[in-house]
Formats: structure tokens, C-alpha cells, sequence
């Protein structure tokens, strides 16, 4: 999970003559962005992932944290990654969108991203913010609340669930030869859960058989 929980802010809040004390914590990740194979519905390709993973893995924080996350790209082309949901006021510069707010990380290089959490709490997601990239460099951001305090009964267990579409196809290379034919760009071949396209399609995760 990398380097995590470094510093502590100290902030105070004065509320209704009540004094109140809100340490922030600091977050360290790392994301190597590298191509990686992958076999599924009966087909292997190779694709670009964060750290080899699809989906990405999980970054976890607390309302209000901060987090920098030092993308090193070890893939083929120049991408960007978003913070999809997360406000950042005042702090567009590590938004994500390519050629809106930076230049394309590009290979071989690295970029440390300042994500502020503020009012945010919940699950959400990065990805990559450059063309169909998004499609495979993606993962969740689970943000809990601070202090112990729930909005509801605590629950038995956590699952975070990433729904996701499945190409057989480079990604890549569907939209750029969309835009060059100007026909629309081909559609999905499976739906997956937590990367898992599942048993309803033949060869889920395999090469063996392909009976459906
Ligand atoms: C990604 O992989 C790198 C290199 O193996 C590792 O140091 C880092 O902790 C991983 N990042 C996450 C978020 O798991
Ligand atoms: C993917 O598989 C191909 C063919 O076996 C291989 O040449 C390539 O090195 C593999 N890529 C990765 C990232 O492992
Ligand atoms: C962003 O700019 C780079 C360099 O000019 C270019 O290669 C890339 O295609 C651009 N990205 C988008 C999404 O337009
Ligand atoms: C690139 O990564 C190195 C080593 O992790 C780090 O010291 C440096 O600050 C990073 N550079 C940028 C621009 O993020
Ligand atoms: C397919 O996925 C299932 C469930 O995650 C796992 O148990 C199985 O080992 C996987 N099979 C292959 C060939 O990867």
C-alpha cells in the first residue's frame, strides 16, 4: 500500500463555544502504470494497468486527508489520471484531464499528484483521463468518515464493487480507429465485476473452453 500516514495537520474549529480538535492525516501511494496480459472471455491481450491490476488497486483515506500519489509511467504512451469526484477546491492543477490542466505524463517519466480530500465521503474513483485509457487504469477511493462515527449500524464486512466493460480489442486502438473512419467505436464484449466477467459468459478467466 506504500509509504502512509506520515504527518498529522492540526487544525481547530470553534463551534457553539465548543473547541474542537481535527488532525488530518497524509497519505504516500504509488501507481506504476505498466502493460500487463490478461485472458479473458477466451482471449488474451495485453493492456496498460496501474501496478498490474485490473481494476487498479484501492486508495483509502479519511474525510479531509491528503493524499499524493507519484505515478510513474513505465508504459508506451502519455496518460493522465482523475480524481473522479473529488472537489479539490482551489487545487485544479492536479485535476487530471489531459491538456486541460497538464500535459500528458509521458513515459518513462513520473508525476506526483496533491489530491485534498474536503467535503467528500464515500467510495469513488481515479482513472486514467486520456482517451479510452480509463477503460483499464481505473480503481476505487474509499474515503471513510472521521472518528469512528458511521451514518449507519456499522456493517458486518466491507466489499468494494467496481463494475466495468471488457474489450477484447486495444482500447487504444478502437477509439483512434473510430476517429480516423468516423464510424462508431466497436462495443464492449462483456461487462465485469471486480474484473471478473463471470459465469454467465463461456471461459470467463480462461483459454480452455468457450461452450456458451
Ligand atoms: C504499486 O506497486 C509499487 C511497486 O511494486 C509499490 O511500491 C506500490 O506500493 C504499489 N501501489 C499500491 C497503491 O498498491
Ligand atoms: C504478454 O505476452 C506476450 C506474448 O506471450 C509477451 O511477449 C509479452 O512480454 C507479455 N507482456 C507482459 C507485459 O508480460
Ligand atoms: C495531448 O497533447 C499531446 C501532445 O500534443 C498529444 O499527443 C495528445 O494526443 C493530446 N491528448 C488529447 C486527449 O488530445
Ligand atoms: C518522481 O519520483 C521520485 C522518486 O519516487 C520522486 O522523488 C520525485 O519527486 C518524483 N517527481 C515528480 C515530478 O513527481
Ligand atoms: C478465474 O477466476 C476465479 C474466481 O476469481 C478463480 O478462482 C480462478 O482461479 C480463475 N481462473 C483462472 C484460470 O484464472
Amino acid at each position: 500500500m506504500g509509504k502512509k500516514q506520515m504527518g498529522f495537520i492540526l487544525g481547530f474549529l470553534f463551534l457553539d463555544g465548543l473547541l474542537l480538535c481535527i488532525a488530518t492525516e497524509v497519505h504516500y501511494y504509488d501507481f506504476v502504470l505498466k502493460d500487463a496480459n490478461f485472458t479473458k472471455m477466451c482471449s488474451t491481450k495485453s493492456m496498460l494497468t496501474v501496478n498490474g491490476s485490473f481494476p487498479g488497486p484501492t486508495i483509502q483515506a479519511r474525510k479531509g486527508d491528503t493524499m499524493f500519489v507519484n505515478v510513474i509511467n513505465q508504459g508506451t504512451y502519455g496518460v493522465t489520471i482523475h480524481w473522479h469526484g473529488v472537489k479539490q477546491p482551489r487545487n485544479p492543477w492536479y485535476d487530471g484531464p489531459e491538456n486541460i490542466t497538464q500535459c500528458p505524463i509521458a513515459p518513462g517519466s513520473n508525476f506526483t499528484y496533491k489530491v485534498i480530500l474536503s467535503t467528500e465521503e464515500g467510495t469513488l474513483w481515479w482513472h486514467a483521463h486520456s482517451d479510452w485509457t480509463r477503460a483499464t487504469v481505473h480503481g476505487a477511493i474509499v474515503i471513510l468518515p472521521r472518528g469512528k462515527y458511521y451514518p449507519f449500524p456499522k456493517p458486518y464486512k466491507e466489499q468494494t464493487i467496481i463494475l466495468a466493460s471488457w474489450f477484447k480489442g486495444d482500447v487504444m486502438a478502437i477509439i483512434s480507429n473510430s476517429i480516423a473512419s468516423g464510424a462508431n467505436p466497436s462495443i464492449e464484449d462483456g461487462y465485469t465485476i471486480n474484473g471478473e466477467p463471470g459465469d454467465f459468459y463461456g471461459c470467463s478467466n480462461g483459454t480452455l473452453s468457450c461452450e456458451i
